[in-house]
């Protein structure tokens, strides 16, 4: 019985672990990368709001299901949501929820890892001082020509998924826990320390008016749409990442908890982050609206014409890949438990095959950038498209069938119970909200993204 149902892949030493693990994988180039370039383009403040308004309405009542899916299932998410379906007498069809999030994690994984990889490259172009003085043509020039060589791009690819391996395959306590445990707190000193440098450009007050000024106007429904599919990319939902890592919590802490802190520490880097970049980006007259180019193109300039721009450029390279690399941990983990499981194979084995897979399909994604940047499907290259099929598509539909099956499909006693908060009213909150805020909101997502709301 679910009681009693013990994790065979292991346990996080406390919950404090689990909660350090869980930020890990929610924190990531998402926060760094991708949070600063949409709130850029969408206009600042009045989107971050409603990027907020997402993570509170749909994020923390969805990061609460998959926790208590995982630790109720205690097995990989296809095996967990099965076992689930089945103590409770509902139908076993329920595991597509999880098989959906191994497929999206592991095909999230395969590019997440190749734009890792230009972090990494990032990091060895600022310390030998390739940015000095460059303007932004060639600065441009550098990143075109980077992104043109695919052996450059494999060749990083293959250093970040070896090392996910490599620690992935020492295990839960061993592997991924002691890597979080180092690599996180080393992440959030050198975003303090990037911080402190962007308030001595004089023109930190400019970026916390960007961020924090709200002007509405600037907000199209395509922002709405852009805001809520990155609460679910941030925070690492309906990808089964949450519930690998939801397996491997002790039964008696409390799920609540663990969320609002998961939560608290992923936003707070998210406009930590904006407040890094955007002081930087105004003091150098650049634009902030530069898209992805944002981290890649916009920022060494900043960082070329700024006094230690080398040294601080280094360090906010060496940041973006220690917070991509505890996010690509987490993604290898739902399919090693599932190979696992499911082929009776010792951990090394399975994460050395799901490593091989994942760096296979990375190909795709790096030859996307230069030998097949042409149409792939609906005209879209490989990158493009594994990027929609699993931001705009897998994930919200993934997490659309969680939410439904934990709020509407389990018993009430069963949730209730789980979340340790028997006759309580944030029981409520959370079970309102998840039954009749959440799944509506995600529709919305969903639909929009598919194109359905165009024209109006
Ligand atoms: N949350 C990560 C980020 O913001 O970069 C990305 C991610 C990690 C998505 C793990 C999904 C996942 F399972």
């Amino acid at each position: 019985m679910a009681e009693t149902r013990q994790s065979i892949h292991g346990q996080w030493t406390s919950r404090f672990a689990f909660i350090l693990a869980a930020t890990g994988a929610a924190v990531g180039l998402g926060n760094i990368w991708k949070f600063p370039y949409i709130a850029g383009e969408n206009g600042g403040g009045a989107f971050v709001l409603v990027y907020l308004l997402c993570i509170l309405l749909v994020g923390g009542p969805l990061l609460m299901s998959e926790i208590l899916l995982g630790r109720r299932g205690r097995q990989n998410p296809i095996n967990s949501i099965r076992s689930i379906a089945k103590d409770e007498n509902r139908s076993k069809y329920w595991a597509v929820i999880g098989l959906m999030g191994i497929v999206a994690s592991f095909l999230i994984l395969s590019y997440y890892s190749v734009i890792a990889g230009w972090a990494l490259d990032y990091v060895f172009k600022s310390g030998m001082g390739q940015f000095a003085g460059q303007n932004a043509q060639s600065i441009d020039a550098t990143f075109d020509k980077f992104i043109a060589n695919p052996w450059a791009l494999i060749f990083w690819h293959t250093i970040i998924i070896g090392f996910t391996v490599f620690v992935v395959a020492r295990g839960v306590q061993k592997g991924i826990e002691s890597a979080v445990r180092f690599m996180f707190p080393l992440m959030v000193v050198l975003l303090l320390i990037l911080v402190g440098y962007a308030m001595d450009t004089g023109y930190f007050f400019k970026g916390v008016e960007f961020l924090f000024h709200p002007d509405f106007a600037k907000l199209t429904p395509e922002g709405f749409l852009t805001a809520l599919g990155h609460a679910f990319f941030t925070l690492s939902l309906a990808t089964g990442s949450i519930m690998m890592y939801g397996a491997y919590v002790p039964k008696q802490s409390s799920i609540a908890t663990a969320a609002i802190w998961i939560i608290i520490a992923d936003t707070a880097v998210a406009l930590i982050s904006g407040l890094a970049i955007f002081p930087m980006v105004f003091a150098n007259g650049l634009v902030p609206s530069a898209g992805p180019g944002l981290i890649f193109q916009t920022l060494p300039i900043a960082f070329g014409q700024m006094g230690f721009g080398r040294i601080f450029g280094t360090l906010f390279f060496i940041m973006l890949v220690i917070a991509a690399f505890t996010s690509a941990i987490s993604l290898l983990e739902p399919t090693v438990a599932w190979l696992m499981e499911r082929l009776k194979i010792m951990r090394l084995q399975a994460t050395i095959f799901a490593g091989i897979g994942i760096w296979l399909l990375g190909i795709g994604t790096v030859l996307s950038f230069n030998a097949m940047p042409g149409h792939f499907l609906f005209g879209m290259n490989f990158f493009d498209f594994l990027d929609y099929l699993t931001a705009n598509i897998l994930l919200p539909l993934g997490g659309l069938l969680m939410i439904i099956f934990t709020a509407w499909v389990l018993p009430r006693h069963t949730t209730e119970d789980e979340l340790n908060m028997k006759g309580k009213v944030y029981y409520r909150l959370w079970l309102y909200g998840s039954r009749f805020i959440t799944p509506f909101a995600i529709l919305v997502v969903f639909l929009g993204s598919l194109g359905l709301f165009n024209g109006f």
